[in-house]
């Protein structure tokens, strides 16, 4: 499936030895009043609501702490070529932190933005407790962020879809005003290397976008104790099982003790002592378990010295089992049909940025209505939504560019030339972003699946097979989940799937397949990764208002000129599908897609969210019948049904 992506947190805090005083003082914030909404090829209806304190919410949900401080706002910025710090003032345009530099909400809305520099001023509360460390988080920046405290450089991280924290109380000023400046390199794939990017291009037509560079996610201060939880990994499964491991920024065994609340009460359920840095384990009785019908979750507090953080998870299992002789995708012991949708989470105002929380989660809505119950990736209150709507979640992997970096910036159509990597370091950067992306997110009950590879971007295949020992080592940092190692096109075997691309009409576990797809291969669960991916044009007020993506248009793969064609095609398309789900093995399917995209208009929803190109009432129907297909073809009896875990071997 395609990618893109978003961000979580979970501390990667850097090692700390001498503690010291938190200064205090108050200054007032940066000056927002020169900001500046850039009027962008297309808004939506959140744009103008926006204001200069986006994302006020607590950015980190799996992970929370009382005291902390939004730093999202007015910031300064300023385009630079090279990456010596201009420790002077010409850092001084005003940018709309967290929305990436080609964005119009961050007010900056250039292109080609490869070096960049940002400033910001900030002071520490005065009221957050006396000598504890003070931790600077980022949700994602794109993609290569030196942070500077007081013109001094504390940390480098790597990586345009990874959260990561800096323990900067040592770097504090005594007087209580503090500088942070930010020096970010997103080369993206202007031709000097190969690196994950999704979709982002440079020269966006088509299914490639404008890319988002610099920093696009929450950025925010916390006051932690000297030792205190740097990562949170916790799952529950159906048998009532909690598997917590608490990661300390200090000492290996520290003690941690973890409470464990009834949804919606204060009620504690189960307590449970162990040791930090280890995985342990403990059982709570017959627990209401997490599933899209009922996305039921559960608070859990734990302390590890005088550390406390809040957290959550929902009981639910994900295996694969034959039921009636098929390998099928099972939640809590029983075939679920997953259907969902192809998520890009593009925005015309923010890009990569949802505008807000409010706007992220009408997109969901969009889909929880007509009885979608899967959707693929994003930031950490996209999990978080998902998680309390119940809604299952494919998490990609953002791909590596798909033709070499010596082709400068030519974006091959599907197909061609064939997608090599470039060298060894960019094989191992992807893996060691992958293993990150994984750890970072594997604590969200919505995620279902792992996915590696899409349509064989960036997946070698003529010196290794690299998706099998990705495989491997995705399961090694998250054994609970099925893994759809390639997701599309050049399929050799590995992973729990076989996945089938094809447009418009679907080929869901069936005995024949088209170019680039093998048929359905029955040691693995068919799943139709995309499908569907029918347009209809819209008037111009509702169209990404830039040329080459207009231009672009008439490379939809069906377009329609008015919306009753359009669901009719829809309603056939999805017809289609429930005959596959009744005759061959087809266990679930992703239509393409969620919303318009720039030159994409094969949205069931406008980029701008304005026009919902369904008839609803249809598609809930078409929706329902494949839910009961499958639900008859499994007898519709989980005595029939043997789960088992998802095992290194898979089916
Ligand atoms: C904020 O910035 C604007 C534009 O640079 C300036 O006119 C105004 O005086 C500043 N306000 C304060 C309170 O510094
Ligand atoms: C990241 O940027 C820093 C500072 O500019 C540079 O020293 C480092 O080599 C870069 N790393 C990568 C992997 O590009
Ligand atoms: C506060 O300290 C910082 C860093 O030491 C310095 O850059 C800044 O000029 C000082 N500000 C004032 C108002 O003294
Ligand atoms: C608990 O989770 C860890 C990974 O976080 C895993 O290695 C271990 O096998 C799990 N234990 C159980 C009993 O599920
Ligand atoms: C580790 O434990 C030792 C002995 O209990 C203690 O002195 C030290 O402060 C602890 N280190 C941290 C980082 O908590
Ligand atoms: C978890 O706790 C928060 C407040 O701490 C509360 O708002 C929320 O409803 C609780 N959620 C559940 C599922 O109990
Ligand atoms: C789509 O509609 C836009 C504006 O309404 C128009 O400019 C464009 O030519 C149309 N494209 C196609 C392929 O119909
Ligand atoms: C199974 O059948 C029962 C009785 O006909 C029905 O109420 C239930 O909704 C069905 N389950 C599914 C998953 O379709």
């Amino acid at each position: 499936m395609r990618l893109n992506f978003g961000i979580i947190t979970s501390l990667l805090a850097t090692a700390t030895c001498a503690t010291s005083i938190i200064k205090r003082a108050t200054i007032s914030q940066a000056n927002g009043s020169d900001y500046k909404l850039q009027d962008g090829p297309l808004d939506t209806p959140w744009t103008s609501k926006v204001g200069t304190n986006p994302w006020p919410e607590y950015p980190r949900p799996q992970l929370k702490r009382s005291q902390w401080k939004n730093l999202n706002g007015v910031w300064r910025y300023q385009r630079t070529t090279v990456d010596a710090p201009p420790f002077d003032e010409s850092v001084s345009k005003a940018v709309l932190v967290p929305f990436c530099l080609e964005s119009a909400l961050s007010g900056i809305m250039e292109e080609r933005t490869i070096y960049s520099w940002y400033k910001t001023n900030f002071d520490v509360p005065s009221d957050w407790t006396t000598g504890n460390r003070v931790l600077l988080n980022f949700g994602a920046v794109d993609y290569n962020t030196t942070v500077f405290i007081n013109r001094q450089k504390v940390f480098n991280h790597v990586g345009g879809y990874s959260s990561f924290a800096v323990d900067v109380t040592d770097h504090l000023s005594s007087n209580g005003t503090n500088e942070l400046r930010v020096f970010v390199h997103d080369p993206t794939d202007d031709g000097t290397t190969q690196i994950p990017i999704g979709k982002q291009t440079l020269n966006p037509s088509h299914i490639f976008y404008r890319p988002c560079s610099g920093i696009w996610q929450t950025v925010w201060l916390e006051s932690a104790p000297k030792e205190h939880v740097t990562q949170l990994d916790v799952s529950a499964d159906m048998n009532g099982l909690v598997n917590i491991t608490a990661y300390s920024s200090g000492n290996a065994s520290s003690p941690v003790e973890i409470t464990i609340y009834e949804p919606n009460s204060e009620e504690v359920i189960a307590t449970a002592k162990g040791s930090a840095n280890s995985p342990f384990q403990f059982k709570v009785d017959s627990p209401q378990l997490w599933s899209p019908k009922s996305p039921t979750l559960y608070n859990i507090t734990v302390k590890l010295g005088s550390d406390t953080i809040q957290s959550y998870t929902g009981f639910r299992t994900i295996s694969s089992g034959e039921v009636g002789g098929i390998p099928r995708p099972l939640l809590n012991g029983e075939f679920l049909f997953q259907f969902g949708t192809l998520d890009q989470g593009w925005w015309p105002d923010g890009l990569m940025s949802p505008p807000s929380r409010e706007a992220m989660v009408y997109d969901l809505e969009v889909l929880k209505e007509v009885g979608y119950n899967m959707i693929k990736v994003e930031p950490a209150l996209f999990y978080q939504a998902c998680d309390q709507l119940g809604l299952l979640v494919i998490q990609d992997m953002p791909s590596l560019r798909q033709d070499a970096p010596s082709l400068g910036d030519h974006n091959p159509a599907c197909g061609a030339p064939r997608v090599r990597v470039n060298s060894q370091a960019a094989q191992a950067e992807f893996d060691r972003q992958l293993a990150i992306v994984i750890q970072q997110h594997k604590s969200y009950p919505s995620i279902v699946t792992w996915t590696i590879y899409n349509e064989g971007w960036g997946q070698e295949i003529d010196k290794e097979h690299p998706e099998f020992r990705l495989t491997d080592m995705v399961r090694s940092i998250d054994p609970t989940r099925l893994v759809n190692s390639v997701s599309g096109w050049d399929d050799f075997g590995a992973g729990n799937f076989h996945d089938n691309h094809h447009y418009a009409n679907p080929q869901c576990g069936t005995p024949y397949s088209s170019r680039a797809s093998t048929p359905y291969d029955p040691r693995r669960i068919a799943l139709q990764g995309e499908f569907g991916g029918i347009g209809a044009n819209v008037s111009e007020e509702n169209l990404w208002k830039v040329p080459q993506a207009v231009n672009a248009i008439d490379q939809t793969y069906e377009l329609h000129h008015d919306l009753g064609t359009w669901n009719y095609r829809a309603h056939l398309l999805l017809s289609e599908l429930k005959d596959q789900v009744e005759m061959f093995a087809c266990s679930g399917a992703v239509w393409t897609q969620t919303t318009d995209v720039e030159g994409e208009v094969n949205g069931m929803v406008t980029y701008d969210r304005r026009v919902n190109r369904m008839n609803k009432e249809q598609w809930r129907n078409d929706i329902q019948a494949l839910y009961d297909a499958a639900a008859a073809r499994a007898g519709n009896s989980t005595s029939q049904m043997m789960p088992r875990a998802a095992s290194p071997d898979g089916i």
